[in-house]
């Protein structure tokens, strides 16, 4: 009895020894260790072994079968190791992964240099929440509940007296309670409105302006947008200021420039009429001063808001906002 324990041990353990694939291990299992396994029955037999055996006879089955489960285990482990490696190992037939260089958005190059021409004639950069209150957005620009302004700028309301900001002038209050005069800043960011046409999209991007100090005038305010427009476009561009209405501003303009899609013809993207409206600008009104403790007899000061997605147009001759916010790949890559 004694010898056949030795014997199966040692075929047992050859037997795991020759094991090198991770399949292979349940058959031995069952063969082996298993319920109706060898060792099993040949533990049974122990029952008729003579009883002063059987003692020594049991433990040293016992032995044999714990060391041989711990050599299982141990194969077990290092198979199911071997396993992931293999995985790992890397298939050095497959072809090369692709890692296309990404580009900026034309909209965000337009902005980058739209900033960079105010930046380099000394202008500050300030941002502000996307997520303004009434007060911000409307009531400290002159605009007060029911005033037909409001009407015109679609607003999205978020709840709590909060809505999604319509532009970018807030940010002329938010900097003024923080800052006196002289002041030389813009903001850039987006700006949303409820709008959807070849020329409107519901979010788009301003880049608010705007200088305060002693003696500012209109001069000043055609002076620095005739400068800006000129190194943005290519100085030939024709511009004109347009006498407008903002509640924050007296007076007011809105300035247009030729169409570049039909050299001023009349197209579908300028409505026939030649010329494309990029920006609205004009004197800060003394009303808006008084809201943040500027005194207008000692200050004035102009604020202009220029729309991105339509000097990106005008730019690179795109006949529809639309096209910049369909991630259309083929649209992309021409930039
Ligand atoms: C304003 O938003 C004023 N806050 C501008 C301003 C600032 C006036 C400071 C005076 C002083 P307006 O609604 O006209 O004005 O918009 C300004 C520019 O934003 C437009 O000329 C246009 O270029 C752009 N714009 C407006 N709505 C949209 C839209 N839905 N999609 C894309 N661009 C838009």
């Amino acid at each position: 009895m004694k010898e056949e324990l030795q014997r199966l041990r040692a075929e047992a353990e050859q037997a795991l020894a020759q094991i090198s694939r991770a399949d292979e291990l349940e058959p031995f299992r069952v063969e082996y260790l298993g319920r109706k396994g060898r060792f099993t029955s040949l533990m049974r037999g122990l029952g008729q072994a003579p009883a002063d055996q059987r003692p020594e006879l049991g433990k040293l089955a016992n032995e044999i079968k714990g060391r041989l489960e711990q050599a299982f285990d141990l194969r077990q482990e290092q198979l199911s190791g071997a396993e992931v490696e293999v995985v790992k190992f890397p298939d050095l037939s497959l072809p090369g992964r692709r890692h296309p260089a990404g580009a900026d958005h034309p909209v965000t190059r337009v902005m980058t240099e739209v900033c960079a021409i105010f930046v380099g004639m000394g202008f500050a950069v300030v941002e502000g929440p996307d997520v303004e209150t009434d007060f911000y957005n409307f009531e400290a620009l002159n605009i007060p509940p029911h005033h037909p302004a409001r009407a015109m700028h679609d607003t999205f309301y978020v709840g709590e007296g909060r809505l999604l900001r319509t532009h970018t002038s807030p940010m002329q209050i938010r900097a003024m309670e923080q800052a006196r005069p002289p002041l030389r800043m813009i903001a850039p960011g987006k700006a949303y409105r409820c709008d959807s046409d070849i020329t409107h999209t519901p979010m788009f991007h301003q880049v608010e302006g705007f200088l305060v100090d002693r003696k500012v005038t209109f001069a000043d305010l055609k002076g620095v947008l005739s400068a800006f427009i000129s190194r943005m476009f290519d100085g030939k561009t024709p511009i004109r200021f347009r006498p407008s209405f903002f509640p924050f501003t007296e007076p007011s303009a809105e300035v247009d420039i030729g169409c570049v899609i039909c050299e001023t013809k009349g197209c579908r993207v300028c409505k026939q009429t030649g010329w494309l409206e990029i920006l609205g600008a004009g004197m800060i009104d003394p009303e808006v001063f008084a809201k943040v403790d500027y005194d207008p007899e000692q200050y004035s000061g102009f604020a202009f808001g220029l729309g991105i997605e339509r000097v990106a147009m005008l730019r690179y001759g795109i006949n529809d906002i639309r096209l910049f916010y369909e991630n259309d790949l083929r649209f992309l890559r021409q930039f």
